[in-house]
């Protein structure tokens, strides 16, 4: 049958310059984009799927971005493997995966956090605070890439659900005509929200990483019963009983502001937020709870 919006063959563009040819022709489409650091796994193919299935046209970005690291080291260690992630991205229906080099993204140099963005206030808590410039760096490609793409729509996963809030703020205060796209966290079978890191921890690691998504869901059972600070104490011993596990911070936060609550009825919807360690690698994961 004669489909003619079904596109067969993927482009893989490696310079700015070769993106913009392969944009020329979406010109006519609904354009989707997903933006990414590789090193795909399912939870960024169901963002992919759902972009695939809404969109006439997906662009996949796989860029792992300097200017979001505040740790040398993990920026160096961060897994790539473009390779592999084209067959992935091309496998999943996308039309175009771009991956730029620094000099495309940063052409003046990555003189970090040079551009100051508002966020809304929206970065001074959970993350923000523990990962200096973290998303002012993450604001700065985010608005690049939106800049080059040009998307009508864009997908993010409640993963980084931060990250989600802090994107939406930004995209209704400068403006952007940009759909964004709010997808849920999708794990592993035992749990474990998927990340590109969980390919850096050990099998032991590994075996230990899920007790995070189970010590969480108890907050379900807590809230309303025993006062938000003590279900944060007891949350964060039950993921520290694991040897391998080491809490950074377990917050519970009012879902639309992002703010600490100290009571369970002080705001009308509240997320759970983590971030924890298993030996040098950090894990952030979150559960809605009202
Ligand atoms: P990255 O960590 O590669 O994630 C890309 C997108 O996939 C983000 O929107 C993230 O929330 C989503 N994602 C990752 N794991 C997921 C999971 N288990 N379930 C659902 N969605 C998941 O987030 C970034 O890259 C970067 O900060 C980026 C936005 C690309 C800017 O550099």
């Amino acid at each position: 049958m004669f489909a003619p919006n079904l596109i067969t063959t993927m482009i893989t563009a490696k310079s700015l310059a070769e993106f913009q040819s392969a944009r020329k022709s979406l010109e006519d489409k609904v354009v989707g984009f997903v933006p990414t650091m590789g090193a795909l796994h399912e939870g960024h193919a169901s963002l992919i799927r759902r972009a695939v299935s809404e969109c006439g046209a997906v662009v996949v970005s796989d860029f792992v971005n300097p200017t979001q690291f505040n740790n040398k080291t993990d920026f160096d260690t961060y897994p790539r493997v473009l390779e592999r992630d084209c067959a992935f991205v091309e496998s999943l229906g996308a039309a175009v995966l771009f991956a730029p080099s620094v000099e495309d993204i940063y052409p003046a140099g990555t003189d970090y956090n040079k551009k100051v963005f508002d966020l809304g206030g929206l970065d001074q808590y959970g993350e923000g605070p523990r990962r200096p410039g973290h998303f002012n760096g993450m604001a700065q490609v985010v608005t690049r890439l939106f800049d080059i793409v040009r998307p009508a729509k864009a997908y993010f996963g409640e993963k980084d659900f931060q990250q989600l809030a802090i994107i939406e703020y930004f995209v209704k205060d400068l403006g952007y005509p940009i759909e964004i796209v709010r997808c849920p966290i999708a794990r592993a079978e035992d749990g474990l929200a998927l990340s590109s890191r969980n390919n850096l921890l050990t099998p032991a690691q590994r075996s230990a990483a899920p007790h995070i998504y189970r010590s969480i869901l108890k907050a379900k059972e807590m809230a309303g019963s025993i006062p938000v600070n003590e279900a944060i104490r007891t949350i964060t011993s039950l993921i520290d009983s694991e040897p391998l596990l080491r809490t950074e911070y377990v917050e519970i936060i009012n879902s639309l502001t992002l703010r600490p609550v100290t009571d369970w009825n002080e705001a009308e919807h509240l997320r759970l937020t983590c971030a924890v360690y298993a030996g040098q690698v950090r894990l952030i994961d979150n559960i809605d709870l009202k």
